[in-house]
């Protein structure tokens, strides 16, 4: 009681403080504005300062959602291939023309980094993870993190996926008619696909539910409110900042607890072929079972395996219910998809493999274009690691230049795909190959830094759309929101008040 009172006259201190602060900064910036012709030199045209500002403070009370933001800049500059603005001084590159976009990020000699970064010594969990790490740091653990999905692990993961699926069947049996909240089912299959495959635990979500330990731990992972918004906006784009400000981007203890757990019970379980993370060290060195405790690099452990949770739980999540709500929306479409699965199964042939996933052409429209209109990871970025000169403009973009991309602005401009608000599978009948060639299609990015679970992601849902729908019929009720709010705190694209819809068994 008496705490809360602290921590409640703590904030109400803090909170002011930090206002005065942001304002500081932002007459810093109008001040340093005046000196900083960095990008006016060379030509490029920028974005005016008070409309970052204005907008920055609307990302930061929570009326904007950062990717919003993003797509607003991109509108406003609609016949550049790129414009420059500045965050605290620092001169930064946003790219608007698809062929560059994805040569940029192709190019690994000149942009292997991420515009994240996080020193050692000011988080010894965070600077490990895979998607904040810098070369040559980096290449050694995506090479270790890419042997979790070679095709064996892959194989080995179907049949995890396939008993949650079960239970999920199982559990919404009992609400035949009646509205569930289907962002709730989704999260509660993520926490237990993700928890189960790569930390090797049993989270017993149950599909119905937020009450579960593992699952508020994965969702809060990030930390939660403003906190968030903070944090990723420092790392994003003052990373100087974080040292200063002692911001950690994994703010929950518990995942580093569950990690810990699961490597004290390493010995117990050898299992070469597993798909947890703790078993790419065994893959790597088999003797390590032999070896002590303090033979591997705990840090590194728990920040690959935090960054796994981080980066699946919210997408995925979203992904699935996602998809459940716009076939709800669009029952033709819905239709036509089951009818795809019943032609499947009905063939005697049918087992759940990789192989008949991969066959179901309009499946693979459907999610297509479900994460074209929601591109869950929403931007990218680079950090130039080499001056580069583009071709089209003979612009150098100077060693150190942090490079924006956004994936949302891009899938949702009307020059690459006409009326970029409906939801319409027909858009990927010829697949997405196209579409990528192009450089207007990438919502798990491009290159060798490109989203390492997004085969993964596309596999499991896959998965979870056959197994629900041959079983129930989703409908949109008077509750269902349209359109569908997203959390503006929240950094990729994450519905707020869930999503509700009618649910009947078939
Ligand atoms: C629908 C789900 C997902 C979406 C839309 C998504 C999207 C993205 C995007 C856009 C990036 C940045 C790519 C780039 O910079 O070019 C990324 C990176 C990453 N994602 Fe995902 N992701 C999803 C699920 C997952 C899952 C399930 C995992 C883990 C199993 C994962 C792990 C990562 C990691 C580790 C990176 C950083 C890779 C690196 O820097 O080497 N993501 N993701
Ligand atoms: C500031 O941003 C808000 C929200 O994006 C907008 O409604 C408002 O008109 C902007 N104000 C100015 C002066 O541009
Ligand atoms: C889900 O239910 C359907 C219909 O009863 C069944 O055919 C399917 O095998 C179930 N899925 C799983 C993974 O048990
Ligand atoms: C797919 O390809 C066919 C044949 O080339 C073409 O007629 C059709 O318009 C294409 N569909 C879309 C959506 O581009
Ligand atoms: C939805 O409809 C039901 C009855 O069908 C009603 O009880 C409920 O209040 C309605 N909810 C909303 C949000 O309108």
């Amino acid at each position: 009681m008496f705490k809360k009172l602290i921590l409640k006259m703590l904030s109400a201190i803090l909170v002011p403080l930090f206002l005065a602060l942001s304002a500081c900064i932002i007459v810093f910036m109008f001040y340093i504005k005046k000196y900083y012709k960095y990008w006016e030199k060379r030509n490029v045209p920028i974005e005016s300062n008070f409309f970052l500002v204005n907008n920055t403070y609307s990302v930061f009370s929570g009326k904007l959602h950062f990717g919003s933001f993003l797509i607003k800049l991109y509108q406003s500059h609609p016949e550049d291939p790129y414009f420059g603005f500045y965050i605290l001084g620092k001169p930064h590159l946003f790219i608007r023309c698809p062929n560059v976009i994805k040569r940029i990020c192709e190019n690994h000699e000149y942009f292997q980094d991420r515009s994240f970064f996080c020193e050692e010594r000011v988080d010894p969990i965070v600077s490990k993870s895979v998607f904040m790490a810098r070369n040559p740091e980096w290449r050694d653990s995506r090479q270790k993190l890419n042997t979790l999905f070679s095709p064996a692990k892959f194989k080995a993961m179907v049949p995890k996926i396939l008993s949650h699926c079960k239970e999920m069947n199982l559990s919404l049996e009992q609400y035949d008619n009646q509205i569930i909240d289907v962002q709730i089912t989704a999260e509660s299959l993520i926490t237990n696909v993700v928890s189960h495959i790569f930390l090797g635990i049993d989270s017993q979500c149950e599909y119905d539910t937020n009450d579960n330990v593992v699952k508020t731990a994965m969702k809060h992972v990030f930390g939660k409110g403003w906190y968030q918004g903070l944090a990723f906006f420092v790392y994003t784009f003052a990373p100087k900042l974080v040292k200063v400000l002692k911001i950690s981007l994994i703010h929950d203890d518990f995942i580093k607890t569950i990690v810990k757990d699961v490597m004290r019970s390493y010995y117990d379980t050898k299992d070469i072929r597993g798909t947890r993370v703790i078993d790419i060290l065994a893959k790597n060195n088999i003797n390590i079972y032999q070896e002590s405790e303090n033979f591997f690099d705990e840090n590194w452990l728990v920040g690959q395996s935090s960054t796994i949770v981080l980066a699946s739980f919210i997408p995925m999540s979203a992904f699935f219910a996602l998809s459940l709500y716009e076939l709800s929306l669009n029952q033709e479409y819905q239709e036509k998809l089951r009818e795809e699965i019943f032609g499947f199964i009905s063939d005697e042939n049918f087992d759940e493999t990789l192989e008949s996933i991969r066959n179901m052409k309009y499946l693979n429209m459907v999610v297509a274009e479900i994460l074209r209109l929601y591109p869950l990871g929403d931007f990218v970025n680079r950090n130039c690691n080499k001056d580069y000169v583009l071709q089209e403009t003979g612009l150098k973009v100077e060693k150190g230049t942090p490079i924006m991309i956004s994936v949302s602005a891009i899938h949702a401009d009307p020059k690459f795909f006409p009326d970029p608000c409906k939801f319409d599978p027909g858009r990927f009948e010829n697949g997405t190959k196209e579409f990528e060639r192009a450089g207007v299609y990438f919502p798990f990015g491009f290159g060798q830094r490109s989203c390492l679970g997004g085969r993964f992601s596309l596999v499991a849902i896959k998965i979870a759309l056959v197994e629900v729908l041959r079983k129930f019929k989703f409908e949109p009720c008077n509750e269902t929101e349209r359109p569908i709010m997203f959390d503006n705190r929240v950094i990729n694209i994450s519905p707020i008040n869930g999503i509700k819809l009618r649910i009947t068994k078939l």
